[in-house]
Protein backbone atom coordinates (compact mmCIF):
# COMPACT_ATOMS: atom_id res chain seq x y z
CA UNK A 1 0.00 0.00 0.00
CA UNK A 2 1.37 3.49 -0.82
CA UNK A 3 1.27 6.19 2.45
CA UNK A 4 0.80 9.93 0.69
CA UNK A 5 3.65 11.79 1.69
CA UNK A 6 2.59 15.19 3.37
CA UNK A 7 3.69 17.07 0.18
CA UNK A 8 1.32 14.88 -1.51
CA UNK A 9 -1.44 15.49 1.33
CA UNK A 10 -1.03 19.27 1.18
CA UNK A 11 -1.44 19.02 -2.85
CA UNK A 12 -4.75 16.73 -2.26
CA UNK A 13 -6.21 19.20 0.49
CA UNK A 14 -5.27 22.69 -2.34
CA UNK A 15 -6.88 21.04 -5.49
CA UNK A 16 -9.92 19.47 -3.26
CA UNK A 17 -10.46 23.26 -1.05
CA UNK A 18 -13.46 25.33 -1.91
CA UNK A 19 -12.35 28.83 -3.97
CA UNK A 20 -13.26 31.65 -6.20
CA UNK A 21 -11.85 31.86 -9.45
CA UNK A 22 -11.77 35.88 -10.46
CA UNK A 23 -9.66 36.05 -13.73
CA UNK A 24 -10.75 33.84 -16.48
CA UNK A 25 -11.62 35.53 -19.85
CA UNK A 26 -14.75 33.07 -21.35
CA UNK A 27 -12.72 33.16 -24.84
CA UNK A 28 -9.59 31.57 -23.31
CA UNK A 29 -11.89 28.17 -22.81
CA UNK A 30 -12.35 27.85 -26.14
CA UNK A 31 -10.80 24.11 -25.97
CA UNK A 32 -9.53 23.02 -29.28
CA UNK A 33 -12.76 20.08 -29.19
CA UNK A 34 -15.31 22.88 -28.60
CA UNK A 35 -13.59 24.68 -31.40
CA UNK A 36 -13.80 22.19 -34.18
CA UNK A 37 -17.49 21.01 -32.53
CA UNK A 38 -19.05 25.08 -32.92
CA UNK A 39 -17.23 25.37 -36.64
CA UNK A 40 -18.98 22.27 -37.84
CA UNK A 41 -21.99 23.42 -36.68
CA UNK A 42 -21.48 26.96 -38.14
CA UNK A 43 -20.70 25.15 -41.55
CA UNK A 44 -17.20 27.07 -41.06
CA UNK A 45 -13.39 25.75 -41.49
CA UNK A 46 -10.59 26.70 -39.31
CA UNK A 47 -7.53 27.13 -40.79
CA UNK A 48 -5.86 24.65 -38.85
CA UNK A 49 -6.51 20.44 -40.29
CA UNK A 50 -7.23 18.93 -36.85
CA UNK A 51 -7.06 19.41 -33.05
CA UNK A 52 -3.87 18.49 -33.00
CA UNK A 53 -2.42 20.68 -35.35
CA UNK A 54 -4.31 23.71 -33.84
CA UNK A 55 -2.67 22.54 -30.11
CA UNK A 56 1.16 22.80 -31.72
CA UNK A 57 0.21 26.37 -33.03
CA UNK A 58 0.06 27.02 -29.15
CA UNK A 59 3.54 27.94 -29.13
CA UNK A 60 3.52 31.63 -27.71
CA UNK A 61 6.65 33.86 -26.75
CA UNK A 62 4.68 37.16 -25.88
CA UNK A 63 1.28 38.16 -25.01
CA UNK A 64 0.55 39.34 -28.60
CA UNK A 65 1.70 35.77 -30.24
CA UNK A 66 -1.17 34.64 -27.74
CA UNK A 67 -3.82 37.01 -28.45
CA UNK A 68 -3.65 37.14 -32.48
CA UNK A 69 -4.14 33.16 -32.61
CA UNK A 70 -7.26 33.63 -29.08
CA UNK A 71 -8.77 36.05 -31.12
CA UNK A 72 -8.89 34.13 -34.32
CA UNK A 73 -10.33 30.96 -32.56
CA UNK A 74 -13.25 33.17 -31.36
CA UNK A 75 -14.43 33.55 -35.09
CA UNK A 76 -16.00 29.92 -34.65
CA UNK A 77 -18.61 31.78 -31.78
CA UNK A 78 -21.23 33.18 -33.95
CA UNK A 79 -24.43 32.20 -32.04
CA UNK A 80 -26.29 32.68 -28.13
CA UNK A 81 -26.04 28.76 -27.98
CA UNK A 82 -22.53 28.97 -28.86
CA UNK A 83 -21.66 31.03 -25.84
CA UNK A 84 -24.01 29.06 -23.61
CA UNK A 85 -22.15 26.19 -24.53
CA UNK A 86 -18.58 27.62 -24.18
CA UNK A 87 -19.86 29.17 -20.61
CA UNK A 88 -21.51 25.69 -19.62
CA UNK A 89 -17.79 23.77 -21.02
CA UNK A 90 -16.43 26.30 -18.37
CA UNK A 91 -18.34 25.99 -15.16
CA UNK A 92 -18.20 22.01 -15.46
CA UNK A 93 -14.65 21.97 -15.31
CA UNK A 94 -14.26 25.01 -12.56
CA UNK A 95 -16.69 23.01 -10.65
CA UNK A 96 -15.03 20.11 -11.12
CA UNK A 97 -12.09 21.92 -9.17
CA UNK A 98 -13.95 22.80 -6.47
CA UNK A 99 -14.44 26.58 -7.58
CA UNK A 100 -17.55 27.96 -5.72
CA UNK A 101 -17.83 31.03 -7.46
CA UNK A 102 -16.26 32.77 -10.80
CA UNK A 103 -15.92 36.38 -11.55
CA UNK A 104 -15.52 35.93 -15.91
CA UNK A 105 -14.39 38.28 -18.51
CA UNK A 106 -16.05 38.93 -21.49
CA UNK A 107 -14.78 40.54 -25.03
CA UNK A 108 -17.61 41.82 -26.33
CA UNK A 109 -16.00 44.16 -29.19
CA UNK A 110 -13.87 40.66 -30.56
CA UNK A 111 -17.75 39.49 -31.27
CA UNK A 112 -19.59 42.79 -32.55
CA UNK A 113 -16.67 43.59 -34.77
CA UNK A 114 -17.32 40.61 -36.11
CA UNK A 115 -21.13 41.46 -36.70
CA UNK A 116 -22.10 39.43 -33.63
CA UNK A 117 -25.30 41.77 -31.96
CA UNK A 118 -23.68 42.39 -28.53
CA UNK A 119 -27.05 40.89 -26.94
CA UNK A 120 -26.41 37.39 -28.90
CA UNK A 121 -23.20 37.11 -26.77
CA UNK A 122 -25.03 38.07 -23.57
CA UNK A 123 -27.80 36.37 -23.70
CA UNK A 124 -26.21 32.90 -24.39
CA UNK A 125 -23.39 33.44 -21.86
CA UNK A 126 -26.11 34.93 -19.34
CA UNK A 127 -28.04 31.30 -20.05
CA UNK A 128 -24.64 29.39 -19.44
CA UNK A 129 -24.50 30.56 -15.87
CA UNK A 130 -27.99 30.10 -14.81
CA UNK A 131 -27.98 26.59 -16.44
CA UNK A 132 -24.50 25.83 -14.71
CA UNK A 133 -25.54 27.45 -11.36
CA UNK A 134 -28.45 24.81 -11.84
CA UNK A 135 -26.60 22.08 -12.63
CA UNK A 136 -23.70 22.37 -10.34
CA UNK A 137 -24.31 24.66 -7.64
CA UNK A 138 -21.58 27.16 -9.47
CA UNK A 139 -22.14 30.90 -9.35
CA UNK A 140 -20.77 33.60 -11.65
CA UNK A 141 -20.91 37.17 -12.94
CA UNK A 142 -19.89 38.96 -16.02
CA UNK A 143 -16.97 41.42 -16.09
CA UNK A 144 -17.17 43.34 -19.46
CA UNK A 145 -13.61 43.74 -20.76
CA UNK A 146 -12.91 46.74 -23.33
CA UNK A 147 -9.76 45.67 -25.83
CA UNK A 148 -7.15 48.35 -24.74
CA UNK A 149 -6.09 47.86 -28.92
CA UNK A 150 -8.62 49.63 -29.66
CA UNK A 151 -9.80 53.53 -29.05
CA UNK A 152 -11.52 54.84 -25.69
CA UNK A 153 -14.30 55.77 -28.80
CA UNK A 154 -15.09 52.15 -29.62
CA UNK A 155 -14.86 51.57 -26.09
CA UNK A 156 -17.76 54.54 -25.50
CA UNK A 157 -19.97 52.59 -28.43
CA UNK A 158 -19.54 48.95 -26.61
CA UNK A 159 -20.42 50.98 -23.71
CA UNK A 160 -23.59 52.33 -24.65
CA UNK A 161 -24.42 49.01 -26.23
CA UNK A 162 -24.09 47.39 -22.53
CA UNK A 163 -25.81 49.79 -20.95
CA UNK A 164 -29.32 48.20 -21.32
CA UNK A 165 -28.47 45.25 -19.82
CA UNK A 166 -26.59 46.68 -17.00
CA UNK A 167 -28.94 44.34 -14.59
CA UNK A 168 -26.62 41.13 -16.22
CA UNK A 169 -23.06 42.84 -16.14
CA UNK A 170 -21.31 43.03 -12.77
CA UNK A 171 -18.32 45.05 -13.68
CA UNK A 172 -15.77 46.44 -15.92
CA UNK A 173 -12.32 45.51 -17.31
CA UNK A 174 -9.04 46.37 -19.45
CA UNK A 175 -7.34 43.87 -21.37
CA UNK A 176 -5.86 42.88 -24.24
CA UNK A 177 -2.11 44.02 -25.75
CA UNK A 178 -0.66 45.96 -22.58
CA UNK A 179 2.19 47.41 -24.17
CA UNK A 180 2.12 51.02 -25.55
CA UNK A 181 -1.64 50.94 -24.50
CA UNK A 182 -1.86 52.86 -20.69
CA UNK A 183 -4.56 52.59 -18.60
CA UNK A 184 -4.62 56.43 -19.14
CA UNK A 185 -5.94 55.67 -22.65
CA UNK A 186 -9.40 54.99 -21.38
CA UNK A 187 -9.66 57.61 -18.48
CA UNK A 188 -12.87 59.11 -19.96
CA UNK A 189 -14.53 55.73 -20.30
CA UNK A 190 -13.59 54.20 -16.82
CA UNK A 191 -15.25 57.50 -15.84
CA UNK A 192 -18.37 56.43 -17.41
CA UNK A 193 -18.17 53.10 -15.62
CA UNK A 194 -17.46 54.58 -11.66
CA UNK A 195 -20.43 56.66 -12.58
CA UNK A 196 -22.60 53.36 -13.35
CA UNK A 197 -21.42 52.14 -10.15
CA UNK A 198 -19.93 49.04 -10.91
CA UNK A 199 -16.71 47.79 -9.80
CA UNK A 200 -13.88 48.02 -12.10
CA UNK A 201 -10.50 45.93 -12.84
CA UNK A 202 -7.77 46.50 -15.18
CA UNK A 203 -4.94 44.32 -16.12
CA UNK A 204 -1.92 45.72 -15.95
CA UNK A 205 2.06 45.08 -14.98
CA UNK A 206 1.92 41.82 -17.04
CA UNK A 207 3.92 42.45 -19.73
CA UNK A 208 3.27 46.03 -19.05
CA UNK A 209 5.55 48.04 -16.26
CA UNK A 210 4.71 48.93 -12.72
CA UNK A 211 3.40 52.86 -13.87
CA UNK A 212 0.44 50.86 -15.07
CA UNK A 213 -0.57 49.04 -11.97
CA UNK A 214 -0.65 52.89 -10.64
CA UNK A 215 -2.64 54.44 -13.23
CA UNK A 216 -4.78 51.61 -13.21
CA UNK A 217 -5.52 52.48 -9.34
CA UNK A 218 -5.17 56.26 -9.47
CA UNK A 219 -6.82 56.75 -13.01
CA UNK A 220 -9.32 54.43 -13.45
CA UNK A 221 -10.49 53.27 -9.70
CA UNK A 222 -9.23 49.94 -10.30
CA UNK A 223 -10.61 47.59 -7.82
CA UNK A 224 -8.12 44.84 -8.40
CA UNK A 225 -5.67 44.68 -10.87
CA UNK A 226 -5.40 41.66 -13.13
CA UNK A 227 -2.06 40.04 -13.01
CA UNK A 228 0.28 42.87 -11.31
CA UNK A 229 3.16 40.85 -11.33
CA UNK A 230 5.67 43.34 -12.06
CA UNK A 231 4.46 44.96 -9.10
CA UNK A 232 7.68 43.74 -7.14
CA UNK A 233 9.94 45.94 -9.56
CA UNK A 234 8.57 48.92 -7.45
CA UNK A 235 8.51 48.72 -3.36
CA UNK A 236 7.11 51.74 -2.98
CA UNK A 237 3.74 50.39 -5.32
CA UNK A 238 4.06 47.04 -3.62
CA UNK A 239 3.78 48.83 0.12
CA UNK A 240 0.67 50.62 -1.33
CA UNK A 241 -1.00 47.44 -2.64
CA UNK A 242 -0.50 45.59 1.06
CA UNK A 243 -1.55 48.77 2.90
CA UNK A 244 -4.92 49.44 0.93
CA UNK A 245 -5.31 45.90 0.18
CA UNK A 246 -5.98 45.39 -3.43
CA UNK A 247 -5.87 42.11 -4.82
CA UNK A 248 -3.42 40.77 -7.57
CA UNK A 249 -5.61 38.34 -9.50
CA UNK A 250 -2.27 36.24 -10.62
CA UNK A 251 -2.17 33.28 -13.29
CA UNK A 252 1.25 31.49 -13.09
CA UNK A 253 0.72 28.39 -15.97
CA UNK A 254 -0.23 32.24 -18.01
CA UNK A 255 2.66 33.69 -17.06
CA UNK A 256 5.17 30.80 -17.98
CA UNK A 257 3.00 30.09 -21.02
CA UNK A 258 3.68 33.48 -21.97
CA UNK A 259 7.54 34.24 -21.11
CA UNK A 260 6.57 36.93 -18.40
CA UNK A 261 8.84 34.38 -16.05
CA UNK A 262 11.60 32.34 -17.65
CA UNK A 263 10.22 29.11 -14.99
CA UNK A 264 7.90 28.89 -12.34
CA UNK A 265 10.37 29.01 -10.09
CA UNK A 266 11.07 32.88 -11.36
CA UNK A 267 8.08 33.78 -10.45
CA UNK A 268 7.12 36.74 -8.29
CA UNK A 269 4.05 35.02 -6.26
CA UNK A 270 5.89 33.46 -3.59
CA UNK A 271 7.05 37.09 -2.80
CA UNK A 272 4.32 38.71 -3.42
CA UNK A 273 2.64 36.49 -1.11
CA UNK A 274 5.74 36.87 1.91
CA UNK A 275 5.34 40.91 1.50
CA UNK A 276 1.28 40.40 2.06
CA UNK A 277 -0.20 41.24 -0.87
CA UNK A 278 -3.69 40.18 -1.23
CA UNK A 279 -3.26 37.73 -4.67
CA UNK A 280 -5.20 34.10 -5.50
CA UNK A 281 -4.39 31.92 -8.02
CA UNK A 282 -6.34 31.85 -11.88
CA UNK A 283 -6.09 30.29 -14.50
CA UNK A 284 -6.50 33.11 -17.49
CA UNK A 285 -6.80 31.60 -20.69
CA UNK A 286 -7.13 27.94 -19.36
CA UNK A 287 -7.82 26.13 -22.66
CA UNK A 288 -4.34 27.78 -24.01
CA UNK A 289 -1.98 27.44 -21.05
CA UNK A 290 -2.07 23.98 -20.01
CA UNK A 291 -5.29 23.91 -17.64
CA UNK A 292 -7.38 25.18 -15.30
CA UNK A 293 -7.41 26.27 -11.61
CA UNK A 294 -6.27 22.93 -9.98
CA UNK A 295 -3.65 22.51 -12.67
CA UNK A 296 -1.75 25.89 -11.66
CA UNK A 297 -2.37 24.98 -8.07
CA UNK A 298 -0.20 21.76 -9.52
CA UNK A 299 2.35 23.97 -11.56
CA UNK A 300 2.89 26.11 -8.29
CA UNK A 301 3.05 23.77 -5.90
CA UNK A 302 5.68 21.39 -7.83
CA UNK A 303 7.86 24.52 -7.74
CA UNK A 304 7.18 26.15 -4.20
CA UNK A 305 5.88 23.54 -1.50
CA UNK A 306 3.45 26.19 -0.17
CA UNK A 307 2.37 24.86 3.59
CA UNK A 308 -1.46 24.09 4.17
CA UNK A 309 -1.24 27.72 5.99
CA UNK A 310 -0.31 29.36 2.33
CA UNK A 311 -3.35 27.13 0.72
CA UNK A 312 -5.66 28.53 3.47
CA UNK A 313 -4.52 31.91 2.65
CA UNK A 314 -4.51 31.90 -1.03
CA UNK A 315 -8.28 30.76 -1.46
CA UNK A 316 -9.02 32.92 1.46
CA UNK A 317 -8.12 35.76 -0.63
CA UNK A 318 -10.43 34.63 -3.63
CA UNK A 319 -13.49 34.76 -2.06
CA UNK A 320 -12.75 37.91 0.10
CA UNK A 321 -11.20 39.66 -3.10
CA UNK A 322 -14.70 38.62 -4.77
CA UNK A 323 -17.24 40.86 -5.55
CA UNK A 324 -19.98 38.85 -4.05
CA UNK A 325 -22.18 39.93 -1.05
CA UNK A 326 -20.44 39.97 2.22
CA UNK A 327 -22.77 36.87 3.33
CA UNK A 328 -22.09 35.03 0.26
CA UNK A 329 -18.20 35.40 1.15
CA UNK A 330 -18.84 34.60 4.83
CA UNK A 331 -20.76 31.33 4.05
CA UNK A 332 -17.95 30.16 1.20
CA UNK A 333 -14.96 30.94 3.66
CA UNK A 334 -17.23 29.01 6.75
CA UNK A 335 -16.71 26.06 3.95
CA UNK A 336 -12.69 26.50 3.68
CA UNK A 337 -12.79 26.72 7.60
CA UNK A 338 -14.57 23.68 7.95
CA UNK A 339 -12.52 21.99 5.17
CA UNK A 340 -9.00 22.71 6.44
CA UNK A 341 -10.78 21.61 9.97
CA UNK A 342 -11.71 18.47 8.92
CA UNK A 343 -7.99 17.56 7.40
CA UNK A 344 -6.77 18.89 10.86
CA UNK A 345 -4.48 21.32 9.14
CA UNK A 346 -6.21 24.58 10.33
CA UNK A 347 -3.96 27.07 9.48
CA UNK A 348 -5.22 30.05 11.02
N1 LIG B 1 -7.00 38.56 -23.00
C1 LIG B 1 -7.03 37.25 -22.78
N2 LIG B 1 -5.98 36.88 -22.03
C2 LIG B 1 -5.27 38.00 -21.77
C3 LIG B 1 -4.10 38.28 -21.04
N3 LIG B 1 -3.41 37.32 -20.41
N4 LIG B 1 -3.66 39.55 -21.00
C4 LIG B 1 -4.32 40.52 -21.63
N5 LIG B 1 -5.44 40.31 -22.32
C5 LIG B 1 -5.92 39.06 -22.40
ZN1 LIG C 1 -6.31 37.94 -18.37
Amino acid sequence: MITPSPADSVLDLACRMPKAELHVHIEGTLEPELAFALARRNGLTLPYADEAALKAAYDFDSLQSFLDLYYACADVLRTADDFRDLMLAYLERAAADNVLHAEIFFDPQTHTARGIPFVTVLDGLAEGLRLGCQRWGISGRLILCFLRHLSEEEGFVTLAEAEPHLERIDGFGLDSSEKGHPPSKFARLFARCQELGKPVVAHAGEEGPPAYIGEALDVLGAARIDHGVRALEDLALVDRLVRDGIPLTVCPLSNIRLCVFPSMAEHTLGKLLAAGVKVMLNSDDPAYFGGYLNDNIRAVQAAFQFDAATWYQLARNSFEASFASPADQAGWIARLDAHFAAAGSLAN
